[in-house]
Order: structure tokens, then sequence, then C-alpha cells
């Protein structure tokens, strides 16, 4: 199965709230992602299987590309084939996770992100936040913030692994179960140490997951 980045849309509200109630069921309310849609401040992305309905020829990347699947979605955007007025369609079985960031001066604040379960743990999750870090640093972010629950360990886990550390902490920060919430933070996402480890995780990631999640090309498939 082939997977894409692009800009959400307003027809892809129906999955992505599926997606959003299958994740965080005791939120309440749910986020309004229509309205989210309309913010000019935030910017919202999905990651899709399938492929789209392209023969762009120049989306090919030669073989000995190393940074994988992480580069192609960046030339992806800059090319901004996928987060363009032309995207497929939407289908059912289109959209497996999405994130929400608002980019704020020089603070990229991270508002959700979430895979299909059914989907998870297969690096989706890490491109969806490597896409959002390469968003902040086209954006001119310094730095990415977000809040996850003391008790979410599984994000936690994600979030460190890209370089997140906790910088505070916001009590009874969730109105469902007044539960804690740990601040985080990158530290200067343009960085020479932040930008080394980032590369290196991308790498890693391409390696482990280059085989399994293909361009719409299929030129990962090797
Ligand atoms: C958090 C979430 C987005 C991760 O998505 P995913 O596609 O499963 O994650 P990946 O496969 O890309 O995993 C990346 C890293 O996340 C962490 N991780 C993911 N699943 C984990 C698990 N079950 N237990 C521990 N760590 C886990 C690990 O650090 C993992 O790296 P590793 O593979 O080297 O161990 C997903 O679990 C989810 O949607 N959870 C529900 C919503 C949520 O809690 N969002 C965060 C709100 S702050």
């Amino acid at each position: 199965m082939a997977y894409y980045m692009r800009y959400m849309r307003k027809e892809d509200l129906p999955q992505v709230n599926k997606i959003d109630r299958e994740a965080f069921p005791t939120q309440w309310p749910p986020p309004d992602y229509r309205r989210e849609l309309q913010n000019p401040l935030a910017r919202l992305l999905v990651v899709c299987e399938d492929h789209p309905d392209t023969d762009e020829p120049e989306m090919e990347i030669p073989r000995e590309d190393s940074s994988g699947l992480t580069s192609r979605v960046k030339r992806w955007w800059r090319q901004n084939r996928f987060f363009g007025s032309e995207p497929p369609q939407s289908n059912e079985h289109c959209i497996i996770g999405f994130t929400s960031t608002w980019v704020m001066a020089d603070e990229a604040h991270i508002t959700n992100i979430a895979v299909r379960q059914s989907h998870q743990r297969q690096g989706l999750g890490e491109l969806l936040l490597i896409s959002i870090i390469d968003l902040a640093i086209e954006l001119k972010a310094s730095i990415a913030t977000l809040e996850v629950r003391v008790s979410n360990l599984t994000a936690q886990s994600l979030y460190q692994k890209y370089g997140f550390a906790q910088v505070g902490l916001r009590r009874n920060y969730y109105t469902d179960n007044r539960e804690d919430a740990l601040l985080m933070s990158t530290e200067s996402i343009a960085s020479v140490p932040f930008q080394a480890h980032l590369q290196q995780m991308k790498r890693d990631h391409a390696q482990k997951y280059g085989k399994k999640i293909k361009s719409p090309t299929g030129s990962m498939s090797r």
C-alpha cells in the first residue's frame, strides 16, 4: 500500500472526525476541524493511502537518494503537487491519520496527531511528525511545542524520539478527567544539532519503512 501526505480538505472531515473520536474518545467537545480549516494560523495535514491520480515524472527520486520517503514528502511539498487544488478524491479508506498545528510567530504548536488504530506502529505517526517539523522549518518557526497527557507514554515516546523534551506542566489541563499535561518543546529546529538528529531520524525511518511505505510512483518498492 502506498501512502502520501497532503493538506486536509473539507471533504476529509467525516474520516478525520472518525479518527479523532477513535483516538480521543473522552475529549469533549471534539475539536471543530471544519473551523480549523478556516483558521489562518492552522495547518492541517492528512496521510492517505492509495496512489494519487497523477503521473508526474519529476516525482521520481533516484534510488541512491538516502533520505527516502521523507525527502519525497518534502519534495512534493515544495512542488505543491499534493497540497494544491487537484489531489485525488477522498474515499472511505483514504485517510489514515492527520495532524493539526498552529503556527504562531516563531512557534509551531502541534494541537493534534492521530493515526487509525488499524494502521498504528507502521511509522505513520513519525511520518506526520517529520512533515510537521519540515513545514515548521519552511514557515520559519523556531521551535515546535505541544501538550500531551502525562499518561500518554506512547505519544511521549514518539515526541522524545524527535527531540521534544518536557519544559513545563499544565495542571488539570484536560477537561474530561482533569489530567495534567506535559508541555514539551524542541530546541531551535534550525539549529545544527536538531537538524543533524532530524536527518538521522529520517534516514532511520526510510531504512525501517522504506519498503513498506511506497511513493505514489511506486519508486520506493525496491
Ligand atoms: C501517537 C500515535 C500518533 C503514534 O502513531 P504510530 O503511527 O503508531 O507511531 P509510529 O509507528 O510512527 O511509531 C513511532 C514511535 O512512537 C512510539 N510508539 C508508537 N507506538 C507505541 C507503543 N504502542 N508503545 C510505545 N511507544 C510507541 C515509539 O517511540 C515509536 O518509535 P519506535 O518504532 O522506534 O519504537 C498513535 O499511537 C495514535 O494515534 N495515538 C492516539 C492519539 C494520540 O494519543 N495522539 C497524541 C496526542 S498528544
